[in-house]
């Protein structure tokens, strides 16, 4: 069984796009809300939600997250930067785990891995400390060896890895299937060093076909293309079906 997550930053990227100046993030006509977004993935068979603390708070503000937790029913993967600001953050509000991605004001979505095997210590250093404070953490990274090797050296117990390159490969057939080797061997690289190996990045309706032959992987993070679906079919729809096609013989 392939896990879910869901990752609800693009519910809040809508919200942003008209409500960015409201000093409410919810309640009344401000919508819609991530937090009640989570809810119903939850209902509908989500495994775990992720939401997107920003530094600059483009989409996930931090009245969603604590909101969400309120009722939460399954966990909370909070993606975040490596800053004194969100470590501090995570540490007070206790997510179920973190996930560390690196934050550039410019990209429009996170675009490349975490850099763990040039930021050692940095790495170490972080991870040891949510870690000690019960918080698994997980190393968003590309599929490199040395990343992994990284990884698993700062002590990290998860991993996830960038997806992305085998996403925008898809049209090319035989970059597609080269990325997904390279996906497939830094997967068993990693449960090799004894990591819980995740993966997101543009997943989709389509290409979860040959995403989820990445069989190893514990659970995909996927976002933006079960928001979009659930403009048309609702969440619960979007989430069921995304969880059918990781997992078509169950
Ligand atoms: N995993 C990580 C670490 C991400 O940064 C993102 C994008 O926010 C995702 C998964 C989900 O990507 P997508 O929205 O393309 O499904």
């Amino acid at each position: 069984m392939i896990l879910l997550g869901v990752n609800v930053d693009h519910a809040a990227t809508v919200r942003q796009a008209r409500y960015r100046d409201e000093p409410n993030a919810h309640g009344g006509y401000v919508e819609p809300d991530p937090a009640e977004i989570s809810w119903l993935a939850e209902d509908a068979g989500a495994d775990g939600i992720t939401m997107h603390v920003r530094e600059d708070r483009r989409h996930v503000q931090t009245d969603d997250v604590e909101r969400y937790l309120e009722k939460k029913k399954t966990r909370l993967n909070l993606e975040m930067s490596w800053s004194d600001e969100m470590i501090d953050y995570a540490l007070r509000i206790k997510p179920d785990s973190v996930c560390l991605v690196p934050e550039n004001r410019r990209e429009v979505t996170t675009e490349g891995g975490l850099d763990v095997a040039g930021n050692s210590s940095k790495a170490r250093e972080v991870t040891s400390t949510l870690v000690k404070a019960g918080i698994p953490v997980s190393l968003f990274i590309d599929p490199e060896t040395s990343q992994l090797e990284a990884s698993a050296e700062a002590g990290a117990p998860w991993v996830e890895l960038h997806t992305g390159s085998f996403a925008r490969a898809w049209f090319d057939e035989e970059a597609r299937q080269r990325e997904l080797n390279v996906l497939r061997s830094g997967m068993d690289l990693g449960v090799s060093l004894g990591l819980r190996v995740n993966a997101g990045h543009g997943i989709n309706y389509v290409n979860v076909a040959e995403a989820r032959t990445l069989s190893s992987v514990f659970e995909f993070n996927i976002g933006h293309s079960i928001i979009s679906r659930a403009l048309f079919t609702g969440i619960e729809e979007a989430v069921a079906t995304m969880r059918s096609l990781l997992n078509p013989e169950s």
